[in-house]
């Protein structure tokens, strides 16, 4: 949460800074500000509450200079409201020196108190202040030393934070610490760049660094450095950013998640290739690597959110194929509950962002706990993968509306394709089977399509006409289950409309209470190809909510006959192995959600209250 960058260089920052901001604006759009340090050696800066529109109306009215050094903010609130004083930059030591912060400084109120006592005063609210106002202490102890004062700083807070400084007797010079929190370094041609991620710099350089944990990083036009806390010299990994600017541009799409939702085939394809060989799955990253699951006895996937939501699908495709017992949990409730998980444990998180703070933190508690560790992630350089034992990129490309839409089906795509892998690994599935499945995994492309052609309009007609709706349920068995869950969780967040999923089994024990006449409800109809028997319990469910008054709205397989009479509507995907299904039962979800969020006028890129990256717990 909240989008950072910084520049150095013989460009006038400016302008650079507010490219950056707004590539990083999924990460939260409480309120902008940069600070920019003037040819003339002063800092000047501007902030406002409201999204980053607000800011450039703010420098259009008061521009502030020419400057080639600055740090630019876009935030997602915690401590404080989103008010114009507590938006970031904040600045200390008589205004010369500037800090911005992602993350949650934990001991803020003791330093603080620390602060008050002697005298020092605070404008805002944020625990970003403190860091400020103790730098500036810290600045005048070391003698005018930024990076010495920064380290003595980073070492006194605790918690996470991702903080940039500057300071006008340092035009050229833009500081950086990171714990837990993402920072990635750009690295130019006589300029370098800071940001939350790749995106913040993407259109000036390809080239980038990722930086490890409890480290301070110090970028001038010329160099860049990077040390601990201590100040020791540390290896910093470089890294080739794989799409460029353009791919994370709207590119004449009416949304960001418009274009996302197209990309879902591509998002697949991409996941996929270069991972079938001569009809067998090989993943290139787990190369050399069969130790890590040859002798596991559970495996445990961790997410939050829409990722674990794809876990809960991966755990059905590895139980089959691989034949390892998987749970699937909320990496935040498994980070605090003393979870029994050891070196016969494969600990798999999933995380788009690869930035999530509570499945970091829970992949952190796994490995401290002697378990193995393997990151599904769609972002290079994230912390998360780089505190794993493996990874396997999912080739989503650069997701920026802040719901999850292609990323999820990626990130299903690359489960199946590490059941896959694992079951050739074990010896779990004969070379036949896996020929089938993978002709069926790579067929999933063209399906998708398939529905975005055929279904998108009328799916969106529906939504037009449901943008009143007051509450929606979804109902799924088996792997449609985490289906009806992201069918619900999306409607939630884009529309702000009560949704709910279940599994359908669940409803008679609870749920067929909130039927009432008219109440829409999404059913995931599983294929009459497959389990025969799911097939005809879903048809049941439908029956016993229609008596109720129901309205039903199915998402079958394109011939499924028997579905039609219980059905209000049926939205048609094409006939798939059951184990692939899901991949194309939630792609009318996902244009549902959009289209109802589009129907009642919202902004489908950014809802309230949310940020893309969730870097707090
Ligand atoms: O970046 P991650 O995949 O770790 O994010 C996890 C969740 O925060 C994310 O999927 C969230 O649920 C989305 N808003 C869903 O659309």
């Amino acid at each position: 949460m909240c989008g950072i960058v910084g520049y150095v260089g013989p460009r006038q920052s400016q302008d650079i800074l507010l490219a950056g901001l707004a590539r990083l604006e999924y990460r939260g759009y409480d309120s902008a500000g940069i600070a920019v340090i003037d040819g003339d050696g002063a800092l000047h800066s501007a902030k406002k509450a409201g999204k980053l529109a607000r800011l450039r109306e703010e420098l259009d009215a008061r521009p502030i200079g020419t400057g080639t050094t600055g740090i630019g903010h876009t935030r997602w609130a915690t401590h404080g409201g989103p008010t114009d004083l507590n938006a970031h930059p904040h600045l200390a030591d008589d205004d010369r020196l500037a800090v911005i912060h992602n993350g949650i400084i934990e001991n803020f109120s003791e330093l603080k108190a620390e602060l008050v006592a002697e005298g020092h005063g605070f404008r805002s609210q944020t625990d970003t202040e403190v860091a400020a106002v103790l730098l500036g202490r810290e600045y005048r102890a070391a003698g005018g030393d930024l990076v010495a004062a920064f380290r003595a700083v980073a070492r006194r807070l605790e918690g996470a934070f991702t903080l940039l400084a500057m300071h006008e007797d340092h035009p050229g010079l833009v500081v950086g610490a990171r714990r837990n929190s993402p920072l990635v370094i750009g690295l130019g041609e006589g300029e370098n760049f800071l940001g939350s991620d790749v995106a913040a710099f993407v259109e000036h350089t390809r080239k980038a660094l990722a930086i490890g944990q409890d480290q301070i990083v110090a970028i001038t036009p010329d160099g860049v450095t990077v040390t601990d806390f201590d100040g020791n010299d540390v290896e910093t990994s470089p890294f080739e950013v794989m799409w460029d600017a353009s791919a994370a541009e709207k590119g004449g799409w009416s949304s960001f998640m418009a274009k996302e939702v197209s990309e879902e085939p591509e998002a697949v394809a991409n996941t996929i290739r270069g991972r079938v060989h001569e009809g067998r799955v090989v993943i290139p990253e787990l190369d050399g690597l069969d130790d890590l699951f040859a002798d596991i006895s559970r495996i445990v996937i961790l997410g939050a959110g829409t990722a674990a939501y794809a876990g809960l699908v991966g755990k059905y495709a590895i139980e089959q194929w691989a034949r390892i017992p998987v749970e699937v949990e909320l990496a935040h409730e498994f980070r605090y509950r003393d979870p029994l998980v050891g070196p016969d444990t494969l600990v798999i998180s999933i995380s788009q962002s690869g930035e999530t703070m509570d499945t970091l933190m829970a992949v952190k508690e796994a490995a401290r706990l002697g378990a193995r560790t393997l990151s599904i992630c769609n972002t290079q350089g994230a912390t998360i993968p780089r505190e794993s034992d493996a990874i396997v990129y999912t080739h989503a490309g650069p997701e920026v509306a802040v719901a999850s839409t292609k990323a999820f089906v990626a990130q299903i795509t690359a489960l199946y394709l590490f059941a896959l892998h694992v079951a050739r690994v074990r010896g779990t599935m004969g070379a036949d089977d896996q020929a089938a499945q993978i002709e069926e995994l790579s067929a999933l492309p063209d399906k998708i399509r398939w529905v975005l052609d055929n279904e998108q309009e009328r799916i969106e007609q529906l939504a037009h006409w449901m943008a009143d709706t007051r509450s929606v349920l979804f109902l799924g068995r088996h792997v449609g289950y985490p289906i009806a869950l992201e069918g619900a969780l999306k409607l939630k967040e884009l529309s702000y409309i009560h949704a709910e999923g279940f599994a359908a089994g669940e409803l008679k024990h609870g749920p067929i209470a909130l039927i009432e006449p008219g109440q829409p409800v999404f059913v995931v109809v599983p294929s009459p190809r497959g389990a025969q028997v799911l097939h005809s319990k879903v048809v049941s469910n439908i029956e016993e909510i229609r008596a109720r008054g129901a309205r039903v709205i199915a998402i079958a397989e394109a011939g499924d006959a028997a579905v039609l009479p219980s059905a209000d509507e049926v939205l048609r995907i094409p006939l798939a192995a059951p184990l692939f299904e899901p991949i194309l039962a939630v792609v009318p979800l996902h244009v549902f959600a959009m289209g109802l969020a589009e129907a009642k006028g919202l902004d489908v890129d950014q809802p309230r209250n949310l940020a893309k990256s969730v870097t707090v717990e």
